[in-house]
């Protein structure tokens, strides 16, 4: 069973004045996310992530397709216990202390006021916030306030959690720290879907992504899949290369260039790699290796939205 499924999911926000106005945030989106597994939705500004969660929290209703959680078809009030969400740009009022913000949200999410009370401590600690538990939440800054909205997400011990840019704002350290936590949920068998902007941060985390855009999913896979190209080569090699190699090599190869021992090739084809392999070795150089290179996830994802723009 998976934890998170859509299906032709769309949402129009309607502008009934002004109908060019309208905004189609989510459109034909089907995604699957399984159990226990961290997957992360990326997209620039205005992409319907946000809008996405929405649905599945049901804030919002979607205008078509439909969605489930841990198998049960949405809306259903009944599976919203099992979910945690911790939304983007959350606020809670300053005059409450961390602990009565735990408290608080314990109670609205149905749970009685000694359970809620009993799992305080613990999840403040797991977050790092426990010597703060009883200070206003108008003094927090704004990475201790993520920390809280984090524990506060934990509070009925969901299976399924929502993570709405969980580490805006917060400094690299305690960004490692919330990395931490997270995976350590996910070894407790949690779900954790995460909206985010960093995607250094994604690609260190999740087993699979989404990139989103204009409502539309481009991608989806796990990081490998979305980082390792089939076009760019790195080759390692000894000794070295013969004076006229770059002019030989530029007349069939698209881009290369050569840094220490190592080749680094963008190749049309196979056929361009073998043409490079036979070229080194006719001219006697030991190749040491040949791999398939990586981009970053931040590269994959700004060559795919690159595209969309372009067509
Ligand atoms: N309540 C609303 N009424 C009208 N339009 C909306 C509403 N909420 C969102 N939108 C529009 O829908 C689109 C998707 O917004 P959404 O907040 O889901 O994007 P996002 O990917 O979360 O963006 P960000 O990265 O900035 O948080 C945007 O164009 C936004 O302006
Ligand atoms: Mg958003």
């Amino acid at each position: 069973m998976s934890a998170i499924s859509s299906e032709s999911l769309t949402k129009v926000y309607s502008d009934f004045v002004n109908k060019k106005l309208s905004v189609t945030a989510l459109n034909d989106f089907t995604i699957n996310v399984e159990q226990g597994q961290i997957f992360g939705l990326l997209g620039p500004n205005g992409a319907g992530k946000t809008t996405f969660i929405k649905i599945l929290l049901g804030l919002v209703n979607p205008t078509g397709g439909r969605a489930s959680i841990l198998g049960t078809l949405l809306p259903d009030v009944k599976v919203r216990e099992r979910i945690g969400y911790l939304p983007e740009n959350h606020r809670y009022p300053g005059y409450l202390t961390g602990e009565q913000v735990m408290l608080l949200f314990g109670g609205l999410s149905g749970m009685n006021h000694a359970e809620t009370k009993s799992r305080t401590p613990s999840l403040l600690k797991l977050v790092g916030m426990e010597q703060w538990a009883k200070m206003k939440v108008k003094k927090y800054s704004k990475g201790m306030m993520q920390r809280l909205g984090l524990a506060q997400s934990l509070i009925n011990n969901p299976d399924v959690l929502f993570l709405d840019e969980p580490t805006d704002g917060v400094d690299p350290v305690g960004r490692k720290e919330i990395r931490d936590i997270l995976k350590r949920l996910k070894s407790e068998g949690k779900t954790i879907f995460l909206n985010s902007h960093i995607l250094s941060e994604v690609e260190l985390i999740s087993d699979r992504v989404a990139i989103l855009d204009k409502g539309k999913l481009l991608k989806v896979g796990t990081v490998d899949e979305l980082t390792v190209t089939d076009t760019n080569y790195e080759i390692g090699f000894t000794g070295s290369l013969p004076e006229n190699f770059h002019h030989e090599a530029a007349a069939t190869v698209m881009k290369f260039r050569v840094d220490k021992q190592i080749i680094s090739a963008e190749l049309k084809d196979a056929s361009e790699l073998n043409h490079l392999i036979d070229m080194l070795r006719r001219h006697g150089i030991d190749i040491t290796h040949i791999a398939k290179k990586r981009t970053s996830l931040e590269d994959s994802f700004i060559n795919l939205i690159k595209r969309e723009v372009a067509s």
